[in-house]
């Protein structure tokens, strides 16, 4: 860490994280101190990890979601805060003993908002990524492998009350303009929605009317320019109150809506 031990001193911390251009550095600092639990050498690692750049999840272990505390494991998409009202909505969509399905789950970190929230439903996932699917169970989750509906259990369709998915969906083209250090650490696996970013939300479109109930709500992440040209598609898959989520600055950042009528 170019030779500067911060020990112990959360005020030294914090301004180094601030020189290497972290934009919470107090914050970083509690979580790395809290990490160290004391131990200086232990604290220098922590520390010198996180200026090459590495994610904070993937070194304090963990991060919170919603107010819950998820486990990241490293390799796995650490949760983003925009996420967080997509989890908040689902959780309203589903009743106390009621069936969920979190596509692309990841860390798993939006099953567990739900099973935190309704310990009485079932929450199930599905993710293709190994690793993810492994710290999903550490997080508690009924989490299966393969692609998006494949691994889940057959006797969920047409009893499913909320499917909720943030799935990869930043255009092919787009990927060289994330963050700059993106995938120094992380993979295109869960960024890359093909050449118009939408290829995997029109197959979970196209997908849960098999699994959801009449009724059911289906909610989806996705980027600012998305929502409308996927209006076609869910009014000929039957969906119905389709609603454009917006974050506080008025950005599209996901929709919801409603199956109206079982196409099969
Ligand atoms: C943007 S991350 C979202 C993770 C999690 N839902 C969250 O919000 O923290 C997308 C996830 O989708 C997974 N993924 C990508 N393609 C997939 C597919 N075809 N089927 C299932 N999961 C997929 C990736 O492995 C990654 O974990």
């Amino acid at each position: 860490m170019a030779g500067v031990p911060v020990r112990n001193d959360h005020a030294a911390l914090a301004a180094l994280l601030a020189g290497a251009g972290f934009i919470a550095p107090v914050e970083e600092a509690d979580e790395l101190l809290a990490a160290a639990a004391g131990d200086a050498a232990v604290l220098d690692t922590l520390v010198e990890r996180r200026l090459t750049g590495e994610p904070l999840a993937w070194i304090t272990g963990s991060v919170r979601f919603c107010g819950v505390e998820v486990r990241v494991d490293p390799g796995v998409y650490v949760p983003r805060w925009h996420s967080e009202e997509l989890a908040r909505r689902a959780v309203e969509r589903l009743p106390v003993d009621g069936t969920a399905v979190d596509l692309c789950t990841g860390s798993g970190a939006i099953a567990r908002v739900l099973t935190t929230a309704r310990p009485g439903a079932r929450v199930v996932a599905s993710d293709v990524d190994a690793r993810a699917v492994a710290c999903a169970r550490t997080n508690g989750v009924e989490a299966y492998a393969g692609d998006l509906f494949v691994p889940l259990p057959q006797t969920l369709e047409g009893r499913v009350d909320v499917v909720v998915a943030v799935v990869p969906y930043v255009p092919t083209h787009e990927l060289p303009l994330l963050q700059r250090d993106t995938f120094t650490f992380e993979t295109p696996l869960s960024y890359d929605g093909g050449p118009d970013g939408a290829g995997i939300l029109r197959r979970v479109l196209a997908g849960s009317p098999r699994f959801l109930r009449r009724g059911g709500a289906l909610l989806l992440e996705l980027g600012r320019d998305q929502a409308e040209p996927l209006g076609g598609d869910l009014a000929r898959l039957g969906y119905v109150d389709v609603t454009v989520l917006r974050d506080e600055e008025g950005d599209v950042r996901g929709i919801e809506a409603v199956l109206g009528r079982r196409l099969r």
